[in-house]
């Protein structure tokens, strides 16, 4: 089912071209989907059940979630599709949304019921199903909960076209960043793991004491049935400036790349020092939307300069040495 190339080891460094840091998390993504898959061929060929092993990333906006599945989709070659939780609480008609979803997957996979049988559904903002949060005149958070869990045990759901998808080997991502669950995690980890002797890896107690526990789960407002059903927990670390400031150069099709091919195809040459970049980084700390202040930052810089260039075809090449310093032209001749 899997190309044969595809271990976690593979996914990993596959993730690490385009996804920067959150290197726990995509080691855990790996080893989830390689298992995930793993268990379905098995249970093709022993015609046996499959108990599926769904993820749940927890960790701040902008820091990665939906790039690392969208990259983990391509890798694998299977059928991927996001929806939004909040929007699914805004609504009355719960069931035809998720019938939405489904038939989404089915367009992603060319109409292919099969191959959409074995796709990933990311659910996003999945905190914002917090039991009682939920608005007048909409479900509950809490319904829509007991909705999702329908599907992420698997059922049969009628499309709108009047065929039924099967969605009990789904592979179910949802995401959220769950503001104020550190602090319910603090406060059930009073006593923690303690060291009892300085022999003790000091490194593996901190991890034990960073984990996120079902119970934290149900304080912060998620079901019990629900947070069963995703046992395998990935964190997402906030990115320091180091990060953003490689965000903007070293994935494959980042920020920079995307300008330099611009510029290129205008004849021109973009130099841009690694001072600019964490000059960009250090205002995106401040925005605290994660990496997604970056292209804004960017564009900001890069606007004025592209508006002169295609009325001045002499220049060669573009220097930008700081954001507080006008940048230098090369032209011809
Ligand atoms: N760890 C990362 N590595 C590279 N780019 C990132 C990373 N995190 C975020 N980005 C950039 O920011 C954008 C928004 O990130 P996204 O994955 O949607 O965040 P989240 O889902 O965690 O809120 C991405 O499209 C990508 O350009
Ligand atoms: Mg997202």
């Amino acid at each position: 089912m899997l190309d044969k190339r595809i271990k976690p080891g593979f996914i990993v460094k596959y993730l690490d071209q385009y996804v920067i840091g959150q290197d726990e998390a995509k080691k855990i993504m790996a080893v989830a989907v390689y298992s995930h898959y793993r268990k379905i061929e098995r249970s093709r060929r022993d015609a046996v059940e499959i108990a599926k092993s769904n993820v749940l990333l927890i960790g701040p906006s902008g820091t990665g979630k939906t790039l690392l599945c969208e990259t983990l989709s391509r890798i694998l070659g299977v059928p991927f599709v996001t929806a939004d939780a909040t929007s699914l609480a805004q609504t009355r008609y719960v069931n035809e949304e998720i019938e939405a979803i489904m038939q989404r997957l089915l367009d992603k996979a060319g109409g292919n019921l099969e191959r959409a049988q074995l796709g990933i559904v990311f659910i996003d903002e999945i905190d914002k199903l917090k039991a009682g949060a939920g608005e007048p005149r909409s479900v509950s958070g809490e319904s829509v909960q007991h909705a999702l869990l329908k599907i992420m045990e698997g059922s049969q759901v009628k499309l709108p076209g009047g065929q039924y998808i099967d969605t009990a080997q789904l592979l179910f991502i949802c995401g959220g960043a769950f503001v104020g669950l550190q602090e319910i995690m603090a406060g059930s980890q009073t006593y923690g793991y303690i060291s009892a002797s300085a022999a003790d890896n000091q490194g593996i107690l901190d991890r034990l004491n960073d984990r996120v526990k079902p119970t934290d789960l149900f304080q912060f407002g998620l079901i019990p049935e629900f947070t069963g059903r995703l046992p395998i927990i990935a964190r997402f670390r906030e990115l320091s400036r180091d990060m953003l400031a490689r965000i903007l150069v070293e994935p494959r099709n980042c920020l920079y790349n995307q300008f330099s091919e611009i510029f290129k195809s205008e004849g021109v040459e973009l130099s841009i020092t690694s001072k600019v970049f964490e000059q960009i980084a250090d205002i995106a700390i401040e925005y605290q939307i994660g990496a997604r202040a970056l292209r804004g930052i960017f564009e900001e810089l890069i606007t004025p300069i592209l508006f002169v260039i295609p009325d001045d075809p002499a220049i060669r090449k573009v220097e930008i040495d700081s954001l507080f310093t006008e940048p230098r032209f090369t032209r011809q001749g």
